[in-house]
């Protein structure tokens, strides 16, 4: 049985998850379910990243110790994750105490390899990133990404021999060895790894909230090399050098632009000094603005997934933030935008479409459903059943692709040509004076409509479930409504 290793990026608990986060993480449960369906062997990872200053910070604002602060927050993504049906297998936390033991044995390890010294470190640190910053990262001396002055930190630190990998990663990313997805993200790290690699430092003096570095407890672990070790922690692994965790290494790791260049560089050099083999491939998507603007909770405008699903419902929510982001852009998302595309494919397309299909079936007690009249079925004049083959061979790209709006589109012109098939034809008149020629029309809209319902299992696994059963029943049941009507 083929294997499959999908990863999301673990996510800093000081906040609450948004639409980002949520996108990252449906996407990756897309995936995951698509490959089960393809009868893969699938283990699906998400987590939480506990430690370092931005969550200590957090934590003693909110006048609670770092570890009941993060308890609370781990529960906030976990409950959030559950509302959006998210089928991960395992949820990995950085301060549970077999990942922080694998990760100081790791450290161990690297350092007596002397791939580890010691040095002063001089620099800019922002908060907010968790990173040192160079004068050429900044706006007006300013963190782009946080609008915070980084700090001058002058400290004894110990530095991990990145530079050392240099051309190994460059040459394994250039020959798709490490594939990274799209081709622009792919470019961009390669020109920033063209001017130049510097080793890191791996520990913080001042952070307390984090792993004690093996080799020197004054220390602490610097937050992103405690946080890559989750990909190997969350697979059972101890940190030993014997052996690679089962499923290890990811078949595809996603995250946003934000994170690749630590992601494209560290984490890889990490896994060469421990001789441990790298992730297959990064898909890399990006970002979401809030009605033009950065997300954010001080300009209120943050799309928070639990609402999505209160008011669109937990596939309604998945449907409409996998449609949000154009392959390899970002996106501009807004609660008017949300709510319209809402009406217009779920409530007025597919929902409308499977209640009209089934009002009209009964009318002549049409229940010829898929199951029961094999080989029956011609569907030729619908775009994606034209020729299944066709229709399943142009999904099969897309998601190696990996794009999901596109797919959902591919999907969509079956709907809307059903729903156009039905005015065509005139369904409703048929059912009254000539039935015949009603089941032969019926009959191809109840194989559209369950070719529609396969194809969305991975994206709307409950809805599709539901359409099978109703076509299965020739019936909707009294009152059942797919997408209510909603302002
Ligand atoms: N903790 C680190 C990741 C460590 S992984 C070893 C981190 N956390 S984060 O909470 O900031 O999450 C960043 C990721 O969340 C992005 O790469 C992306 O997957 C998702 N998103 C967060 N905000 C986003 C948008 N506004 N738009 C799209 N996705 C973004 O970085």
């Amino acid at each position: 049985m083929n294997k499959f290793y999908i990863t999301t990026p673990i996510y800093y608990v000081n906040d609450k998850p948004h639409i980002g986060h949520a996108y990252t993480t449906v996407l990756a449960d897309v995936l995951a379910r698509w490959h089960k369906l393809q009868r893969e062997e699938v283990f699906f990872l998400v987590g939480a990243d506990e430690h370092g200053a931005k969550i200590e910070t957090a934590a003693l604002s909110a006048g609670k110790s770092p570890q009941e602060f993060v308890d609370e927050k781990a529960e906030d993504f976990k409950n959030a994750w559950q509302k959006l049906n998210i089928s991960y297998d395992n949820f990995i936390r950085t301060t549970d105490a077999s990942h922080q033991k694998a990760v100081a044995s790791a450290l161990e390890t690297i350092h007596k390899k002397g791939l580890i010294y010691q040095d002063v470190y001089k620099g800019l640190y922002c908060k907010g990133c968790e990173q040192y910053k160079t004068e050429d990262d900044l706006i007006d001396g300013l963190c782009p990404e946080h609008q915070i002055e980084p700090e001058l930190m002058e400290e004894m630190s110990y530095f991990f021999q990145l530079a050392k990998f240099r051309d190994e990663i460059k040459e394994k990313i250039e020959a798709n060895e490490f594939e990274i997805r799209p081709e622009e993200r792919k470019n961009e790290v390669l020109s920033f790894i063209e001017g130049g690699l510097k080793d890191i430092s791996i520990s913080r003096k001042n952070v307390k909230w984090g792993i004690p570095l093996p080799f020197d407890s004054k220390y602490t672990t610097y937050v992103w090399i405690d946080a890559f070790f989750n990909y190997l922690t969350g697979l059972g692994w101890q940190g030993k050098l014997e052996g690679v965790p089962n499923f290890f290494p990811p078949d595809i790791q996603l995250m946003s632009k934000d994170i690749l260049r630590v992601h494209a560089t560290i984490w890889p050099a990490l896994l060469s000094a421990l001789d441990i083999p790298w992730p297959k491939k990064f898909f890399v998507h990006g970002f979401f603005t809030a009605s033009g603007q950065k997300m954010s909770k001080s300009l209120g405008n943050v799309i928070w997934p639990e609402q999505m699903v209160e008011k669109f419902g937990v596939d309604g929510a998945r449907y409409l933030i996998m449609s949000s982001l154009s392959y390899g852009h970002d996106g501009d998302i807004s609660w008017e935008r949300l709510t319209e595309k809402y009406k217009a494919d779920l409530a007025n397309g597919l929902g409308n479409l499977i209640s009209r299909t089934m009002t009209l079936a009964q009318k002549i007690s049409f229940l010829c459903h898929p199951e029961h009249s094999e080989g029956s079925h011609k569907k030729d004049s619908s775009p994606l059943a034209q020729n299944d083959n066709k229709g399943s061979e142009k999904l099969r790209k897309l998601y190696e692709e990996i794009k999901p709006k596109e797919i959902l589109e591919e999907i969509w012109k079956e709907v809307d040509w059903a729903n156009k098939y039905i005015e065509e034809k005139k369904l409703w008149e048929l059912v009254k004076n000539d039935e015949q020629e009603a089941k032969k029309v019926l009959d191809e809209l109840f194989a559209t409509i369950s070719d529609v319902a396969e194809n969305l299992r991975p994206f709307m696994p409950e809805t599709a479930e539901k359409i099978l059963k109703i076509l299965e029943a020739g019936e909707m049941k009294e009152g059942e409504i797919l997408f209510p009507r909603i302002n």
